[in-house]
């Protein structure tokens, strides 16, 4: 029989290690600190402003995990660091990490308060207008290959008006209006990050296309007059329950065959693929307080239950995929 080690839980629980240093490197700018070409510890620290023997702690614990390379006395991008943490043109996951740094992180210490009690402290609401602009940028980070991708993959070109419901920066609606010049888009989303939308959206062109309006899915009334509802990454920051709530509320306005899209991390029937989905359960929980990822089967009960008809599931690249229902 094979020797049993307890390398496995070695590997999980130095897991956070790992994460933490990379928000460092990622905060002290050691990625955009090398865009440019190699440099020597001492090169390094000076570009970062930090001690030559800390930069050396966490230059090589990037090297460790795969994100630096070392040779000889010169450190340099890995091809994965260069692409998306470097500050290049093109994909940037710098505010996705700096969100999990700055608000997730210290989140997670509330975690097991969360676990015994059944819920958490809602976030949502209560960021400062820095937490909010950290939070929202971060969001859209982490969802910009998901929004390119529903774009791409789902013809939105029969349709004349999309609502986007917790539509954050309004991203989404970014990515499919650019190939949609008839479409027009509205966001709904608290008023926090209604006002980082208004910001984001005013430096693009399609933005003119965009309504903002201000208010909670919970408790206010949606903006009316849309033949596609998008919840991207939403689903999961509410309840069964006020999800429930939530599609009734969208399908006692909807006309009969409008569509509806849930963007999101969608589990398999045993709720533990795919992978990401069961670990960022963790993360849905603390953040809002009371969500958490769904099963397929989760969405499947809701949309019956509310006079809606699921048409497919679509994956969108990565964990995502998006679960298209109609009005009927
Ligand atoms: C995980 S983010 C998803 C943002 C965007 N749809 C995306 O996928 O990138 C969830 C969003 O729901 C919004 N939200 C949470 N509770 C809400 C509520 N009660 N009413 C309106 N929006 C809400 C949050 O402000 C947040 O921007």
């Amino acid at each position: 029989m094979a020797q049993i080690t307890p390398d496995p839980i070695m590997r999980i629980a130095i897991g956070f290690m790992a994460a933490k240093h990379l928000f460092v490197a990622n905060e002290i700018g050691l990625f955009t600190g090398l865009a440019q070409g190699p440099a020597t510890l001492h090169e390094l620290a000076a570009i970062c402003g930090i001690p030559r023997r800390t930069a050396g702690i966490s230059a090589d614990a990037m090297v460790s995990l795969g994100l630096l390379e070392r040779d000889g006395d010169r450190y340099r991008n890995s091809d994965t660091a260069a692409v998306f943490l470097a500050g290049q043109p093109g994909p940037d996951l710098r505010p996705m990490l700096r969100f999990w740094n700055r608000i997730s992180y210290p989140g997670w210490l509330a975690l097991e308060d969360a676990v015994r009690a059944g819920a958490g402290q809602a976030k949502f609401g209560e960021f400062s207008a820095e937490e909010q602009q950290i939070f929202s940028a971060g969001v859209e980070a982490f969802s910009a290959a998901t929004a390119a991708s529903l774009a791409a993959n789902y013809d939105f070109s029969t349709h004349r008006r999309l609502l986007d419901i917790g539509g954050g920066t309004g991203s989404f609606l970014l990515a499919v209006l650019r190939r949609h010049p008839a479409l027009r888009g509205t966001l709904f989303e608290l008023r926090g990050a209604c006002e980082v939308a208004r910001r984001r959206l005013a430096g693009e062109p399609e933005g003119v296309r965009i309504d903002v309006v201000e208010g909670d899915l919970v408790s206010d009334p949606l903006p009316p007059g849309h033949d596609v509802l998008l919840l991207a990454n939403t689903v999961h920051v509410l309840s069964a329950a006020h999800n429930l709530d939530l599609l009734r509320k969208l399908r006692v306005q909807a006309a009969l065959g409008t569509h509806l899209l849930l963007v999101d991390l969608w589990m398999d029937p045993g709720h533990t693929q795919p992978p990401a989905a069961p670990l960022m359960s963790g993360e849905f929980l603390i953040i809002s307080g009371e969500g958490q990822a769904y099963g397929e089967d989760d969405a499947e009960a809701w949309l019956r239950e509310t006079g809606w008809r699921k048409a497919e599931r679509r994956p969108l690249g990565g964990p995502h995929s998006v679960i298209v229902a109609e009005a009927i």
